[in-house]
């Protein structure tokens, strides 16, 4: 593994399952990887990443939110408008896409504090007739 040779590189020793081991040997034969190490540093920087960004409540970021809830439940549609209604600081804009008959696929686009963007979510899932809700921060600001 060439990259532990590099001046600044630390060798360190980890223990993993064998099961896991080999995901990682097939992800890495799968994907192309450089090596091990290279999947290991990758893996820590996002996953740092991914938790400075997706548990600071007072981070600016911007991601969405993707809903799919039922059209046929009388005012359910009305209420989701209302709640976004309440969100105008971070709501940028808003993808509506009429499913089916009976189903519409919404998408939110957001950027602000990463706590409105679960509080928004929070609200929205908590609805009667909201079937799927997903928040996905893609990036601090
Ligand atoms: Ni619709």
């Amino acid at each position: 593994m060439s990259g532990e040779e590099e001046k600044g590189v630390i060798r360190i020793s980890i223990s993993l399952p064998p099961k896991l081991l080999e995901q990682l040997d097939e992800f890495i034969k799968n994907v192309g990887y450089a090596s091990r190490s290279k999947v290991i540093q990758d893996a820590i920087r996002r996953f740092i990443t991914e938790h400075e960004v997706m548990w600071n409540e007072e981070e600016e970021a911007v991601g969405l939110i993707a809903i799919v809830y039922r059209h046929d439940i009388r005012k359910l549609e009305e209420e989701i408008t209302d709640i976004q209604h309440e969100y105008t600081q971070a709501i940028t804009s808003t993808i509506h896409i009429h499913l089916t008959r009976e189903r519409c696929f919404e998408i939110i686009a957001l950027k602000g504090k990463v706590k409105h963007m679960r509080e928004l979510l929070n609200s929205l899932e908590g609805k009667r007739g909201v079937e799927h809700a997903k928040l996905l921060i893609v990036s601090k600001i």
